[in-house]
C-alpha cells in the first residue's frame, strides 16, 4: 500500500514538474498564461503552526471572493504555499523557491517577524514585493522598497500595552518575561520599557526564554520575590499559555500582559483557567459589530468552522490590498506593482482603514482584548489611536454608552466596558 502511494506521488511530481511550472518564462509574467500566481508562506506545522493555517485560510477567502467576482484585470488569482515550519532557514529557502521557480508576481508572508526578517531580503532583491500581513517588528519593512505590511509596527504596540497598564490598570511596576530568540519579542521588551517608564512606572525585572521552551519556573520565581504590579509577556502562544500556568501554580495572581502573539485557538487548550485576568493587545475584535466586519466573520466561520483570528483578518486584508494593487498598476510589472502597493490609501479592510506611510507600514489603532477563557474568547475592552489619529465620530443617537475619550500621551483610548458596541475599526 505504501509503495503504490510512493510510486503514485512520485508519477505526480514528474508530472507536475512539466505541467505545473512553464520553463519558457522570463520571469517577469506569471507563467501559467491565465492565472495570476501569488506566493504564500507561513508556519502550518512548527511551533506557531496556527499562524500559518489561519493565514492561509484568510488569502484563500479573499482570493476566492475576488475571482469569484471576475478576478483582476479578467485574470484568475492563483495561491501557491509553502510551509516554512515557522524556522527563518526555512523562510529564506521557501521564498527563494516561490520566487525563482515559481515565479510569482508577489509574496504575502511571514507571520512572525524573524521569519519575514530572514526572507525579505531574498525579495528585495529579486524585486518582487512582499506583504507582511502581521510582522510587526520595525526592521522588517527596513529591508527596502519592496517590503510592505498592513498592519501597525511594534513601537505603537508596546505603547499601548503601557498604557493600559499605567492608564487603566493603574500598575507601578512591571516585569518583562521575554522570548529571547524572537525579533518580535525583543522589540516589544524594549517599546513597552520605554513607554511605561515615560508614564511614569518601573520595569522592576527583565527575564527571557527561548521558543519551545517548556519550564519558565525559575525565571518566575526569581520574579515572585520581587511582586510587581503586572507581567507583560511579549511572546507566542505555545509558550505564553505555560508562563501563564506556572505564574498562576506559583501564587502569582497579578493581571497578565501580552501582545498579539497570543492569538491563537490554541492558547485555550494550553493556558485554560491560568487566562484569567490576562491583556492583549491586537488588531481587530470579532466582537466588532460593524457589518462589514460581521458578514466577514459569518463567511469565514462557514468556511474554516472557527471565527477568524486577527492572523486571518490580516491575511483577507493583505490579499485584498495586494488584488487591488494590481488593478491600479495595470498588470503585474514588478516596479509598478510595488509602487501601487505602497501608494495604498484608505484601503477599507476587515482589520480598519489600511494607509501605508512614507515607511510602507500601516497606520492604524489597536484593541485591547481580555481573555475569558471560560468561553475560549477574547473580549474587547477598548481602542487605543496612534498618535495624531483621530477616532472616527461615532453617531452619539446611535451609541447611548457614551465613549469615554481621554487623551494620554497624546494618543487616545476609547474604553467601552459594554462589549464591543462601538468597538473601532
Ligand atoms: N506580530 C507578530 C510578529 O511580528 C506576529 C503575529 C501577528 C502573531 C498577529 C499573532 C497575531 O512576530
Amino acid at each position: 500500500m505504501k509503495r503504490v502511494f510512493l510510486s503514485l506521488s512520485l508519477v505526480f511530481s514528474i508530472l507536475c514538474t512539466f505541467a505545473c511550472v512553464d520553463k519558457s518564462s522570463n520571469g517577469t509574467v506569471a507563467p501559467t498564461g491565465d492565472t495570476i500566481r501569488v506566493g504564500v508562506y507561513g508556519d502550518t506545522t512548527g511551533a506557531t503552526s496556527s499562524f500559518g493555517v489561519s493565514t492561509k485560510n484568510g488569502i484563500q477567502l479573499a482570493f476566492e471572493e475576488i475571482n469569484a467576482a471576475g478576478g483582476v484585470n479578467g485574470k484568475k488569482l492563483e495561491m501557491i504555499f509553502e510551509d516554512d515550519q515557522g524556522t527563518p532557514e526555512k523562510a529564506k529557502t521557501v521564498i527563494s523557491k516561490l520566487i525563482n521557480q515559481d515565479k510569482v508576481v508577489a509574496v504575502l508572508g511571514e507571520v512572525a517577524s524573524s521569519n519575514s526578517l530572514a526572507a525579505a531580503p531574498v525579495a528585495q532583491e529579486a524585486k518582487i514585493p512582499m506583504i507582511t500581513p502581521s510582522s510587526t517588528n520595525p526592521k522588517v519593512t527596513e529591508v527596502g522598497d519592496y517590503i510592505s505590511r498592513v498592519c501597525f509596527i511594534d513601537p505603537f504596540q508596546g505603547s499601548v500595552m503601557a498604557k493600559f497598564a499605567a492608564n487603566t490598570l493603574k500598575a507601578k511596576t512591571a516585569a518583562v518575561l521575554g522570548d529571547n530568540s524572537s525579533d518580535y519579542s525583543k522589540g516589544l521588551t524594549q517599546f513597552f520599557e520605554e513607554e511605561f517608564t515615560k508614564l511614569g512606572g518601573k520595569v522592576i525585572t527583565k527575564q527571557t526564554y527561548a521558543q519551545r521552551d517548556q519550564d519558565f519556573k525559575g525565571q518566575l520565581t526569581a520574579m515572585r520575590g520581587q511582586n510587581p504590579d503586572v507581567i507583560y509577556i511579549p511572546g507566542y502562544y505555545g509558550e505564553v499559555a505555560i508562563i501563564a500556568r506556572q505564574a498562576r501554580e506559583l501564587g502569582m495572581n497579578m493581571p497578565l500582559l501580552g501582545g498579539d502573539g497570543w492569538d491563537s485557538p490554541e492558547l485555550w487548550k494550553l493556558g485554560g483557567e491560568a487566562l484569567n485576568k490576562a491583556y492583549i493587545s491586537n488588531h481587530y475584535s470579532a466582537d466588532n459589530p460593524a457589518p462589514e466586519i460581521q458578514n466577514f466573520v459569518k463567511n469565514y466561520t462557514a468556511k474554516f468552522g472557527a471565527a477568524p483570528d486577527s492572523l486571518a483578518a490580516l491575511a483577507y486584508d493583505a490579499a485584498k490590498v495586494l488584488a487591488d494593487a494590481i488593478k491600479r498598476a495595470g498588470g503585474t510589472d514588478s516596479a509598478k506593482l510595488k509602487e501601487a502597493i505602497n501608494a495604498t490609501k484608505n484601503f477599507a479592510g476587515v482589520t480598519g482603514a489600511i494607509t501605508l506611510d512614507g515607511s510602507r507600514n500601516a497606520v492604524k489603532p489597536a484593541v485591547v482584548l481580555e481573555l475569558t477563557p471560560a468561553q475560549s474568547k477574547f473580549t474587547f475592552k477598548e481602542t487605543i489611536y496612534p498618535e495624531g489619529m483621530t477616532p472616527p465620530a461615532t453617531t452619539a443617537a446611535s451609541n447611548s454608552n457614551a465613549m469615554n475619550s481621554n487623551t494620554n500621551m497624546n494618543s487616545t483610548a476609547v474604553t467601552n466596558t459594554n462589549a464591543a458596541s462601538n468597538a473601532t475599526r
